[in-house]
């Protein structure tokens, strides 16, 4: 039997006795701003708050994270708190407010200009500079500290989220002792080889290491975390348990690969008021009943090939004219990073690529690409989804991808061919996707080809499998492996 919210639950119950629930990260999973006067809430595009906010739903803890919506001050209290989800509020939220400065120096500089392109292998240079990481360890003390009042003397079991808090369990553990503190890195970890070019390499790994639990999303970035430590401290590696002895503490070293709210999704899917809303979106898109519809979702990073896969598309139409007018490509891409001059080129870029194509091929009744440039919340996607013959997920390289998975969630009917590329985590447990090397357009024009013309049984049969792969290793499935393996630890 799968996972679910209640199974959970009853676990939390069992296993958290007297312990405090604090789940920290740098995203808040419910943002408020102003507009037209008014206050309103939304849901950052983020796969990490949309897979923990259900599992903060069933445990009722507490989760720390920067306030970063122009109006999170006004709905929020003198310390930051405020109850959600806001339409039905379940858990607290505890709001850090960070200063522009700080949030330059920290976020867009040492998480996304140094880290990011570091642990993803896409071939963008990381930039190392003194007053960003200086702002880094300064706002992972200001989250220790805060923490550290919140908890006090109580034990408690703290869950730090990615690549932003590096230096967040050694500072919490030196505030309280008691802590049992999980630390999970959602993006890749890079071999030593490349880790080695990070000027702060060791505060970085012994940071890490102040946790009783490291998790990354596969086994390989689990070894070459143990390969990259082995390099760089005096350590003592135990490949055997998969954990690392440094200073006298055990840090245990798991692959836990995050997942979706299977259950949830595929039943919004298959809902008649989706059925109905996923069937309007074709109008709306130009998207006419005897044409297919190929679907990219990604936030416009460029980790995720989103040029490679535009450039795919344009040599397939070069190469089956036959699929003229018989094919729409619906292109979401949410912005992201604005500040960040990386990420402002790709934008530009994709917009060019898709005016190209639609210049090249287009007609006065067919438009190629469709491009929506814009965030949509879950339905709207789930609505998509449903339309599209396939996905396409070309990342070069992605600690996991969520967007495969909701697909996958959403098909309920078997339909939908996922092209996936191999350099995600998603690949490892969906194996019967069509695999590609984003690096490569030939294949990516290939695919897109077989997965228009691959027979319905087929089609069936790959997406039945990949479906009961994502139902059985649910979110739940991740968050309670992850704390069962920390109440071990009491
Ligand atoms: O995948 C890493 C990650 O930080 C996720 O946690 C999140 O889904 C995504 O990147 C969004 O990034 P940001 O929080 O910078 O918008």
């Amino acid at each position: 039997m799968p996972e679910t919210a209640r199974t959970l639950r009853s676990l939390i119950r069992a296993k958290l006795g007297d312990h405090k629930f604090v789940t920290v990260s740098n995203r808040e999973p419910y943002v408020h701003v102003r507009q037209d006067g008014k206050v309103s809430w939304s849901r950052p595009a983020s796969g990490l708050t949309v897979a923990l906010d259900p599992l903060m739903q069933v445990c009722r803890g507490l989760w720390v994270a920067h306030g970063s919506g122009a109006a999170d001050w006004e709905v929020s209290d003198a310390s930051g708190r405020v109850q959600v989800p806001p339409d039905r509020p379940a858990y607290t939220l505890k709001r850090i407010r960070l200063t522009e400065e700080q949030e330059r120096l920290y976020y867009d500089g040492f998480a996304n200009s140094a880290l990011w392109p570091l642990c993803h292998v896409a071939y963008q240079r990381p930039a190392f500079l003194q007053e960003h990481w200086d702002g880094y360890r300064q706002v992972n003390e200001l989250f220790a500290d805060r923490i550290a009042e919140e908890l006090g003397n109580r034990p408690a079991f703290v869950f730090v989220q990615d690549y932003h808090f590096a230096l967040l369990p050694k500072m919490l553990r030196e505030r309280n002792p008691k802590a049992l503190i999980a630390h999970f890195w959602h993006i890749p970890w890079p071999n030593a080889e490349v880790f080695r070019i990070c000027p702060w390499k060791q505060e970085i790994l012994e940071g890490m290491l102040g946790s009783n639990i490291l998790g990354f999303h596969i086994r390989n970035h689990c070894l070459n975390f143990i390969e990259t430590v082995d390099r760089e401290l005096e350590a003592r590696p135990d490949r055997e348990l998969t954990a690392i002895v440094y200073q006298g503490r055990t840090t245990r070293i798991r692959a836990f690969p995050i997942s979706i709210d299977f259950d949830n999704i595929s039943e919004q899917a298959a809902s008649w008021k989706m059925r109905k809303a996923s069937a309007a979106l074709r109008s709306a898109y130009h998207v006419k009943p005897d044409q297919w519809l190929g679907l990219g979702v990604d936030r416009l990073d460029y980790t995720k090939g989103i040029p490679e896969r535009l450039h795919a598309l344009d040599l397939f139409f070069e190469r089956h004219p036959q699929y003229h007018g018989r094919l729409v490509f619906v292109q979401v891409g949410v912005p992201t990073r604005v500040h960040l001059e990386e990420y402002r080129m790709l934008s530009e870029h994709v917009d060019r690529k898709v005016e190209e194509i639609n210049s090249k091929y287009g007609t006065e009744n067919w438009k190629p690409v469709v491009y929506l440039r814009a965030q949509f919340e879950l339905p709207v996607l789930i609505a998509l989804y449903r339309q599209a013959r396939f996905l396409i997920v070309s990342s070069l390289h992605d600690g996991m991808n969520l967007v495969a998975k909701e697909y996958v969630a959403s098909q309920t009917e078997g339909g939908g061919v996922l092209i996936l590329s191999r350099f995600t985590g998603a690949a490892r447990e969906l194996s019967d996707a069509l695999l590609i090397n984003p690096y490569s357009p030939d294949e990516i024009a290939e695919k897109i080809r077989e997965a228009l013309e691959m027979d319905s049984d087929e089609v069936c049969r790959r997406m039945t499998k990949m479906r009961e792969r994502v139902r059985e290793n649910n979110i739940y499935k991740w968050a309670g492996s992850i704390l069962k393996k920390l109440s071990r630890l009491t």
